[in-house]
């Protein structure tokens, strides 16, 4: 009789119906205020984490990337890709999983999907920036792009922001109409407009998380006023972005990390040297974030690494003690740790 694996060939797995019970069992809200809590915490260690652009391989028509980081003890990474043309195939633009992993042993210590995640800290990240850059008792936010990101966007600036109306546009008006029945009930005011012009009236942050892959005017110069915020999503491959060059022109502009944001972010349309405030520079109070009711402050968000590493490590504390995932048989784990093969060899039926 071989030994049983060891507990460390056991990998915890959050599965999608495991991560949709967590999310309910702690309520949507105060996942996204917990996540973005831990994104800002880990953006006061910014320093020390491993940081890389994320590796792209893109194909004309989308892109599959992998997005890898370590703070010293914890490594961590997130397969993710995104393709525009997919929900006309009725398939999701963005999917992801992730894991995490002892630095000392290298061993796994979380497997877990990534799709809801991602969208929970895209949403946390970007209202958490927000708190920082937005003007002071910001009520109203336009979110251009309703697509699958939206709700979540929304929720979170509602419970991070104190934001209580949404200005929904989208060129689908059914992506609009679904949008606004999901949030309904929730303690937002949701207002369906007929156009981008009409949905940033009034509004103090505007949001775009429209997909297309190409370079896309959401906004035009004309229709951002002084003193808002941008929270731009959307822009976040080589060849993608959302806003009109005009206003990053004009823009005071806030990144998570330049090396990849300028090949990814709405700023590829600039100088490689046009200024740039990075995020964590802002939240740790080195760096002013708005110094001024009339500037226009720009989050040009592409999505790092360490957002998601933060996300996999608080979804491992949550599940801890709960029945939240399963254990994965993951890592071959032979009793003499040389004699792989002979594991295989007593295996035979
Ligand atoms: N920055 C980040 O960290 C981050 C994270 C996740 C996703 N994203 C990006 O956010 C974007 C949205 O993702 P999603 O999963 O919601 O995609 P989705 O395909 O589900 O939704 C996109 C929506 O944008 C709408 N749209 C397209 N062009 C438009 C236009 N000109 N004006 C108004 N609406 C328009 C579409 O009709 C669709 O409803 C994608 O580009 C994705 O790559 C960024």
């Amino acid at each position: 009789m071989s030994k049983p694996p060891s507990s460390r060939a056991y990998v915890p797995f959050v599965s999608v119906e495991n991560m949709m019970a967590l999310i309910h069992h702690f309520g949507i809200e105060q996942v996204l205020t917990l996540l973005a809590d831990e994104i800002e915490a880990d953006f006061w260690r910014w320093e020390l984490f491993d940081k890389t652009p994320r590796v792209a391989s893109h194909s004309s028509v989308g892109v599959i990337e992998l997005m890898p980081t370590s703070d010293g003890e914890t490594y961590g990474f997130k397969y993710v890709n995104g393709h525009p043309k997919n929900t006309r195939e009725g398939l999701q633009t963005v999917t992801a999983f992730g894991v995490l992993a002892d630095v000392d042993s290298g061993y796994p210590i979380l497997l877990s999907e990534m799709t809801l995640l991602t969208a929970l800290r895209t949403a946390a990240a970007s209202a958490m920036a927000a708190r920082h850059l937005a003007p002071k008792g910001a009520r109203s936010m336009a979110m251009i792009g309703n697509g699958a990101q939206s709700e979540f966007q929304c929720l979170a600036f509602k419970a991070i922001c104190g934001i209580d109306t949404v200005r929904l546009f989208d060129i689908d008006p059914e992506a609009t109409a679904r949008c606004a029945r999901n949030l309904a009930g929730r303690g937002l005011e949701v207002v369906q407009c007929r156009s981008g012009q009409e949905a940033v009236e009034g509004a103090e942050i505007i949001t775009t998380c429209t997909a297309d892959k190409q370079y896309a005017t959401i906004l035009t110069d004309n229709m951002v006023g002084s003193g808002v915020h941008i929270n731009a999503i959307g822009g976040d491959c080589p060849g993608k972005t959302e806003l009109h060059r005009d206003i990053l022109l004009r823009s005071s502009i806030f990144v998570e990390y330049p090396p990849q944001t300028r090949i990814e972010g709405e700023i590829q349309q600039l100088e490689p040297d046009h200024p740039v405030t990075e995020l964590w520079q802002v939240i740790t109070g080195q760096v002013a974030g708005r110094t001024s009711e009339r500037q226009i402050t720009l989050f040009d968000s592409v999505g790092f690494a360490i957002e998601d590493f933060s996300a996999l490590r608080l979804v491992l504390r949550l599940i801890e003690g709960t029945e939240f995932y399963t254990e994965l048989d993951m890592i071959a784990d032979p009793d003499d740790p040389r004699d792989l093969f002979g594991m295989l060899e007593r295996a035979k039926r």
